[in-house]
């Protein structure tokens, strides 16, 4: 979490640090702040709030200069206020900005205290700046104290550093928190993400774990962990500086939910003409997938909830036998790897930390393989694993993941055929599968026309305090993307059943003031479903139910049911997803919550 940009130029380059930061506030947005060098020195402006209130302070002050960095955070240690924001400094010309944390920061700040330093934050981050103008001090020139100073901590850290006696040149760091350099011409920069300096530029070197940058207007040299100087590719940004842009919409969130049909559509491009095509989704590695006995689905979220559908579906189809468990759980736990398994990382961004370090700790000899589904082609999560399954959908901005979610879907779809293929399941089968994955855009299209009826469905929310949501097989997990959709942006109290628990516990909470949202397709599982549905109903409560027309469910007192149109089974979870992300959208917007910028959340979560 947080954001961090960094520039030098023979320009100001107070527009490209602000522009950047807007860009990066899906990482944090808590409070902000530039640190600008010019010939007086370091000139540092901070808010609380969002980047706008600092934009306005810049602007107003008139502080400029052809040097700076700049920071967007996502408060862990102290409150969110100015005095906590970024940049931090050691005396009047030493400047630094953070994103991550430092795991040993009160012993280091124990020692600097007891060598005279004083401090002015409550941060783990300010340790750092006293760190490396201890280094100066003692004789290093910027360069040489920030690698001292990165040997003694432990934690993540991406890092930019400016010195006001050093105007030539910015120090970076990268160091389990995600940071790329950015090539222009007579200029460079570094940030969080590519998406912060796509405006200036569409070139971009991916730093490695313990990489140390020393950025230059005309050059970049780059030093490993051992301080040896390396090369790194170079990189083309190949998608369209539109992709981050809100355009017409209102918000990202909506955006991002009425571009599915586009994002599924370029997920499936190319990978489904014939059952032989899926052959090709892991050329490299096309024998592994014989080898897998296991599945192992690991990810967090939203991304876990598309594990958890993978999961019927692979052992439905394929006759896989698969756990999916959250990261942050599976990575503490002493757990039993079987022979043959496939670890499976499911992401939106491929940074999110317990994510990656479930990963890295795959070192049984158990494991055949480590498949990420990720979004995101240059994050750590595709880097270091073998087999990548990318979902391509887009740059996603808002905080709530949706066209994330249905992309993942699409993905880990492809990947059951595949293993079904292997596993011996007939083509006719699998054909018949791959033929309605294409039917996938415009069904969702379909869905997209019933946003206005949604909308009006949603002035029901709007005074409530809590919500049920409740599905059977796949649409449990759905359930639990709806809960989780309208909790994080619109702050409702929701919680997701599988409907048959019901009336182990939480059906005691049904009453008049608690709407229970309803997923009801046309599948196997339909008649239980209305079972547990007329068991709300005989407790007064008030269903609202989203019910395949030939569900044979009709509006009634105390049930209001919406059409949706008839989908083939293997795609019920993708299409019936839709409609709860935008009921959420809409009960938030009407309750006038930051529905982009969800209080107290980050869109990508790279502390633990
Ligand atoms: C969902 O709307 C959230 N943004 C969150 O649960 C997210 O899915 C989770 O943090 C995982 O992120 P990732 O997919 O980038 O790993």
């Amino acid at each position: 979490m947080c954001g961090i940009v960094g520039a030098i130029a023979e320009r100001n380059v107070a527009g490209i640090l602000l522009t950047g930061l807007k860009r990066l506030e899906y990482r944090g947005y808590d409070s902000a702040g530039v640190a600008i060098v010019d010939k007086s020195g370091v000139q540092r402006v901070r808010r609380a709030g969002k980047v706008q209130a600092l934009d306005d302070a810049v602007n107003d002050s008139g502080t400029s200069g052809t040097l700076g960095i700049a920071h967007t955070r996502w408060a862990t240690h102290g409150v969110p206020s100015e005095r906590n924001a970024h940049p931090h400094m050691s005396g009047n010309g030493l400047a630094l900005v953070h994103n991550g944390i430092i795991e040993n920061y009160q012993s280091l700040r124990n020692r600097l205290q007891g060598e005279g330093y004083e401090f002015h934050s409550d941060t783990d981050s300010e340790v750092i700046v006293h760190m490396v103008h201890q280094a100066i001090a003692a004789g290093d020139d910027l360069l040489a104290a920030v690698q001292r100073t990165v040997r003694e901590l432990h934690g993540a850290y991406a890092l930019g550093v400016v010195s006001e006696t050093d105007q030539d040149r910015f120090i970076a760091v990268r160091s389990g928190s995600p940071l790329v350099i950015g090539l222009g011409i007579g200029e460079n920069y570094v940030a969080s993400d590519q998406l912060a300096l796509l405006p200036v530029t569409t070139r971009f070197i991916f730093l490695q774990e313990g990489d140390v940058a020393e950025v230059r207007r005309d050059s970049v040299r780059i030093f490993d962990r051992d301080g040896t100087e390396v090369e790194r590719e170079i990189h083309e940004f190949d998608g369209t500086h539109e992709d981050a842009e809100k355009g017409e919409y209102r918000h990202y969130m909506l955006k991002e939910i009425f571009e599915q049909p586009v994002a599924l559509q370029r997920t499936l491009e190319g990978r489904l003409g014939s059952v032989a095509d899926l052959d090709g989704l892991f050329s490299k590695n096309a024998d592994l997938l014989e080898r897998v006995r296991f599945i192992q689905i690991i990810a967090c979220g939203t991304s876990y909830h598309a594990g958890m559908i993978a999961r019927y579906w692979l052992e439905a189809l394929a006759g896989v036998p698969c756990q999916v468990e959250v990261a942050s759980e599976f990575r503490y736990r002493t757990h039993v790897v079987p022979e043959g398994t496939l670890f499976v990382t499911i992401s939106q961004s491929g940074e999110t930390a317990d994510t990656l370090a479930a990963l890295r700790a795959t070192n049984s000899p158990n494991y055949v393989g480590r498949l990420a589904v990720c979004n995101v082609d240059s994050s750590s999560l595709v880097r270091e694993s073998e087999l990548v399954l990318l979902t391509r959908a887009g740059p996603e901005i808002g905080v709530a993941s949706t066209k994330a979610f249905t992309t993942q879907l699409a993905a880990l779809k492809m990947l059951v055929l595949a293993m079904a293929r292997v596993r011996g399941v007939d083509e006719a089968t699998i054909q018949a599968q791959l033929d309605e994955l294409r039917q996938l855009p415009g069904l969702i299209q379909q869905v997209l026309l019933l946003d206005d009826e949604i909308e009006k469905l949603a002035e029901q929310f709007v005074e409530k305090n809590h919500t049920l949501f409740l599905g059977r097989g796949t649409q449990y997990p759905v359930a639990m993307e709806g809960a989780l959709k309208l909790k994080e942006i619109s702050y409702i109290h929701a919680e997701a059943y599988p409907a048959g628990e019901l009336k182990h516990g939480p059906l005691a909470l049904v009453d008049k003031e608690m709407p229970v949202v309803a997923v009801a397709p046309n599948d196997e599982l339909l008649e239980k479903l209305k079972s547990n549905l007329q068991e709300v109903r005989a407790r007064g409560g008030e269903l609202f139910i989203f019910a395949d027309g030939d569900a044979a469910l009709e509006n009634e007192d105390g049930m209001t049911v919406l059409n949706m149109p008839a989908v083939p089974e293997c795609l019920i979870p993708i299409v019936y997803t839709v409609p709860l992300q935008l009921l959420s959208y809409h009960v938030a917007v009407m309750r006038g919550t930051d529905v982009d910028q969800p209080r107290n959340l980050a869109k990508s979560v790279t502390v633990e």
